[in-house]
């Protein structure tokens, strides 16, 4: 599969959103990332469904959407209904964690499981042959525009090889800090989807700095094949 720029409409400009969701429709990216904040599980409040149906409604290509919420499960159907295929909750955040991941899979969407820069990934040992993808933070959720925690290099080699040896189908997600800087290397190190926020949105040119992120991943690994 070809290196997914999902692009986190958390450092979109919501007075012009319209305007920033078809510039991602237009662009190279292949997903778009929604950044689902509470104030409770993470220090800031970002947007509800509202905003994620309008989203949708413009969208055309995947929805991407990341829980920073404690009790996910009570939103799931909802996030459904608004148009999400891929769904992720955080490890931290779900004490019944299967079940939760069976209930996302049931109204039929994707389901991944996010970790903290903190969480061991042999914590997801045991579930992650039946995950469709694994969201590293490699920033403390809550905020965009923080810088990369480079520790997630280690995590993410580490999770490649869990996924391997277990025979786990699962996505690497890498959230946080992306940029054109560093893709290549995530690329190389078996990152299959990079979320960016600021490093697109505040880049004078958008569509070009998804493109550079893009070729700096897919340079990348061609170089490894
Ligand atoms: C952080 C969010 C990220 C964030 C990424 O809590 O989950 O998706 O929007 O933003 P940047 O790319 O600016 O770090
Ligand atoms: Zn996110």
């Amino acid at each position: 599969m070809d290196t997914v720029i999902a692009p986190s409409l958390l450092s979109a400009d919501f007075g012009n959103l319209a305007r920033d969701v078809e510039m991602v429709n237009c662009s190279d990216a292949g997903w778009f990332h929604l950044d689902i904040m509470d104030g409770v599980f993470v220090p800031n409040i970002s947007y509800g469904f509202p905003v994620v149906r309008a989203m949708a409604r413009q969208a055309r290509k995947p929805l991407d959407a990341h829980l920073m919420i404690v009790e996910p499960d009570r939103y799931l159907a909802l996030f459904k209904e608004a148009g999400v295929e891929w769904l992720s909750v955080h490890y931290e955040a779900c004490p019944h964690l299967h079940r939760t991941v069976q209930h996302i899979h049931d109204l039929g969407m994707k389901a991944g499981v996010a970790l903290n820069p903190h969480t061991p990934i042999t914590l997801l040992e045991d579930i992650v042959c039946d995950l469709d993808y694994v969201v590293l933070m490699s920033v403390n959720p809550g905020f965009g525009g923080q810088s990369f925690i480079e520790h997630s290099f280690d995590k993410l080699s580490r999770l490649k090889e869990m996924c391997l040896s277990k025979g786990s189908k699962a996505l690497i997600e890498i959230d946080g800090g992306v940029n054109a800087e560093n893709a290549g290397a995530l690329a190389r190190a078996g990152a299959d989807i990079l979320v960016a926020g600021s490093a697109v949105f505040k880049a004078s040119s958008p569509q070009k700095m998804i493109r550079d992120i893009l070729i700096a991943a897919r340079s990348a690994r061609e170089a490894v094949r």
